[in-house]
C-alpha cells in the first residue's frame, strides 16, 4: 500500500478575514504559518508517501517563505494550482499524482494542522484492511436545531448517529480519481467533502475515530485560539 498525500491549500478564507491577513493558510500560529504545522505531521509521518500542495496562483511567495518554516528542510513536496473551489483543487491535486505509482491517497485540508499521527495510523489500518474509502469522524456532541432565516428554532435534530466529518479523508486512489473527474464532467462542483463523492459515486465510505484536536481553523478566533494553544504548549 503506497499513500499519495494531497493537501489543499488554495482558499482564499473570507471567513477568516482573509481580506486584512491573507489566507488563513498562511497565517502565523505558534510562530510558524499554519500549513507548516500540517505539511510537518505528514512529512515526519514514518511511511513513504508522495506529497502534493494544491495553492492558489497569487500565494507561490507566501508558500515558498512558509517552506523555510518547515520542521525538516528535506521535505519534498509537488506544487499545483487549484480551482475556484475545493473540490476543483482537490481534483487538480489528485491528477498530479496520477503518473506515481500509488495506490492510496489521503486528502487533508491545510487549515487542520493538529492532525497528529495516531490518526493518520487509524486511517492507514483502516485502508491496509481493505477500506475503499475512510473518513475520519467525531460524534456530534451538542444539541442540533434547525434555525428560519429570521433567527427561529424550527426544529430540534436528533444527533443520535450524526457525525462531524473531519480529514484526511482517504481513499483507493483510482475509484476516487475517477468518481471526481465524473463530478466534475457532469457539472457538480459543489461537494464541500471527499467522501461525499465517494458516496455520490456509489463507494462505501468506512467511519474511523477522528481527533477532537484536529479542529478546521475557518474563522479569525479559531486563529487567535490554535496560536493561543500552541503557545501554551509547543508541539
Ligand atoms: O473553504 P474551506 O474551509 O472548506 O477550505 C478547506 C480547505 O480547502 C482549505 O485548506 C482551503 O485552502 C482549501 N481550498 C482549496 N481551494 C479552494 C477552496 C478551498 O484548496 N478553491
Amino acid at each position: 500500500l503506497s499513500c499519495g498525500i494531497v493537501i489543499v491549500a488554495a482558499g482564499r478564507g473570507e471567513r477568516a478575514g482573509s481580506q486584512q491577513d491573507g489566507p488563513k493558510q498562511y497565517r502565523l500560529i505558534g510562530g510558524r504559518p499554519v500549513i507548516c504545522h500540517t505539511l510537518d505531521v505528514f512529512a515526519t509521518w514514518p511511511r513513504q508517501k508522495t506529497i502534493v500542495v494544491v495553492i492558489h496562483p497569487d500565494d507561490e511567495a507566501l508558500f515558498q517563505q512558509a517552506l523555510g518554516h518547515l520542521a525538516d528542510n528535506r521535505t519534498t513536496v509537488t506544487l499545483v494550482h487549484g480551482g475556484p473551489t475545493r473540490q476543483l483543487s482537490v481534483l487538480a491535486g489528485l491528477k498530479a499524482l496520477e503518473a506515481s505509482r500509488i495506490t492510496h491517497v489521503m486528502i487533508q485540508d491545510a487549515v487542520r494542522p493538529f492532525v497528529d499521527h495516531a490518526l493518520l495510523d487509524r486511517c492507514f489500518s483502516a485502508l491496509a484492511d481493505g477500506a475503499e474509502a475512510v473518513l475520519p469522524a467525531v460524534a456530534v456532541a451538542d444539541t442540533l436545531k434547525r434555525g428560519s432565516p429570521d433567527g427561529k428554532v424550527v426544529e430540534t435534530v436528533s444527533r443520535t448517529g450524526l457525525f462531524a466529518a473531519q480529514t484526511p479523508q482517504c481513499f483507493r486512489f483510482e475509484p476516487i480519481l475517477s468518481a471526481h473527474a465524473q463530478a466534475a464532467a457532469s457539472g457538480r462542483a459543489d461537494f464541500t467533502d471527499d467522501a461525499s463523492i465517494a458516496e455520490w459515486a456509489g463507494m462505501p465510505v468506512t467511519l474511523v475515530e477522528g481527533s477532537v484536536d484536529n479542529i478546521k481553523l475557518t474563522l479569525k478566533r479559531d486563529i487567535r485560539m490554535a496560536d493561543e494553544k500552541l503557545s501554551r504548549n509547543p508541539l
